[in-house]
């Protein structure tokens, strides 16, 4: 199946392929989602079962797909045909489909925040200035041949870093895009604390309370833990098909899941602080990014840097998780015999059709079975093959690979992971029927 494997391409570096792996990890889920759940359940109660869920269930599973990638040295698919054949490659087809229902609604939203992030400059602070946030929304999403194009320029930067390869593309557009992104978040949480009456938003975001930490809020926290570190569709799979053989997986795992877990608590310090001092009411998801905030920074002075800052952001967030989705896919086809260009290419104008009833979402595109197509496609992705491969990747290390898996964690015998026993005990029972749990209690469409 793969061409050549002495070819196959690596990082340049292990920095490199953190920051890649934390671009993919850091995304539209991190900055619109997180602050937004933990406000509702019981904040600083939350982030505490949250961060518990990510450094043992999260944790344990990246290193999962991490060790089955670099073991195969291919793609989601061929890795599990080639470490052991079977049903297995079936997983890898989840997480091949799965890339493929989420990169087509996440690049219709980043396209919104390339419109938003130009709006910024031209008109947008003056209406929404005006009280008119909302109506300017929805204006725009009902324009399907703006959203559309928008859309359409979102994935052609996609397919542009992912046709320049895996240390041209992904890792040198990641190494620029994560620093500057962290660098801006940082500016944001200094404006947004300091302005008068900050205080309150900051109540709201992290007051522990426990009352509110209900087995929907453990379940919601499982779920985001695992779409926030893009888990269960052999993302983590794939990049780990590119790390040499001396690199330690555990601690560059690591190092992946504090990054995603501070970008995400940091980002409702951006957001809850400067919603409150302006006395705005805090919408979700959508509403609370491109309603909410643009209403908060018209009243600042100096508003469209403010926004611009944002929703730049943003679109960094959004297009080193992009990337990593369409390699998911295309990693397949090039281990096939596909060139890279020809797989980039091909993939990312699919994934862009299927994107486009979801970008006509909003302007009333059919429904299926009731909900919008961009909620649907996002459900099923998320809440249906991104937990389920998650629990085959544990059980198979846990169960199936476990010998094969204990000798690529530790290099080979060369590394010390001193977590060994922890780690398969999680893959083997705890990882497996907690995802379990979150699959089932999520499965109301
Ligand atoms: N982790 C990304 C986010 O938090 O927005 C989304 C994502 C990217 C999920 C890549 C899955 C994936 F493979």
């Amino acid at each position: 199946m793969a061409q050549d494997v002495q070819q196959r391409e690596q990082w340049g570096s292990k920095l490199g392929f953190i920051l890649a792996a934390a671009g993919s990890a850091v995304g539209l889920g991190n900055i619109w989602r997180f602050p937004y759940l933990t406000g509702q359940h019981g904040g600083a109660a939350f982030v505490c079962v949250y961060v518990a869920i990510v450094f043992l269930i999260g944790f344990s599973v990246m290193v999962a797909e991490m060790a089955i990638g670099r073991k195969a040295q291919l793609n989601a698919v061929g890795a599990f045909q080639k470490v052991k054949g079977g049903a297995w490659p079936l997983v890898g087809w989840m997480g091949v489909l799965a890339g493929f229902l989420i990169l087509s609604y996440y690049s219709v939203i980043g396209g919104w925040t390339i419109k938003y992030f130009f709006w910024s400059f031209t008109g947008l602070m003056g209406q929404a200035g005006a009280g008119k946030a909302g109506d300017v929304f929805g204006g725009f999403v009902t324009n399907t041949p703006e959203v559309i194009a928008y859309h359409a320029v979102f994935m052609a930067m996609t397919i542009w870093i992912v046709y320049k390869g895996v240390g041209e593309g992904i890792e040198k557009y990641c190494k620029i895009m994560m620093p500057a992104l962290f660098v801006i978040l940082i500016i944001l949480i200094i404006r947004s604390v300091t302005l008068e009456g900050a205080g309150k938003g900051i109540e709201f975001y992290v007051k522990p309370d426990f009352s509110k930490l209900t087995g929907k809020a453990v379940g919601a926290a499982l779920g985001q833990a695992f779409f926030s570190l893009s888990l269960g569709m052999g993302c983590m799979l794939t990049y780990g098909s590119y790390v040499d053989k001396r690199t330690p997986l555990p601690s560059s795992a690591i190092q992946v899941c504090v990054i995603d877990t501070s970008v995400a608590i940091l980002a409702g310090f951006a957001i809850f602080p400067a919603v409150f001092a302006f006395g705005v009411e805090a919408g979700a998801g959508p509403g609370l990014t491109f309603v909410t905030l643009p209403s908060v920074f018209a009243k600042m002075p100096g508003s469209s840097i403010w926004s611009a800052l944002f929703f730049l952001l943003l679109f960094f967030a959004a297009i080193t998780s992009a990337i990593s989705l369409l390699e998911v896919v295309s990693a397949y086809f090039i281990d096939s015999g596909w060139t890279r260009p020809r797989a980039a290419l091909v993939m990312g104008i699919l994934m862009f059709l299927l994107g486009i009833p979801s970008a006509m979402s909003l302007a009333g595109a059919p429904k299926i079975a009731g909900k919008d197509f961009l909620d649907a496609m996002d459900f099923i992705a998320s809440n249906v093959l991104l937990p389920l491969g998650g629990v085959f990747i544990a059980l198979f290390v846990g169960w199936v690979w476990t010998a094969e898996a204990r000798k690529e964690v530790s290099n080979e015998g060369t590394y010390t992971f001193g977590l060994m026993e922890v780690w398969i005990w999680i893959c083997k029972i705890l990882a497996p029927l907690a995802i379990l749990y979150i699959f089932i209690t999520g499965l109301k469409w």
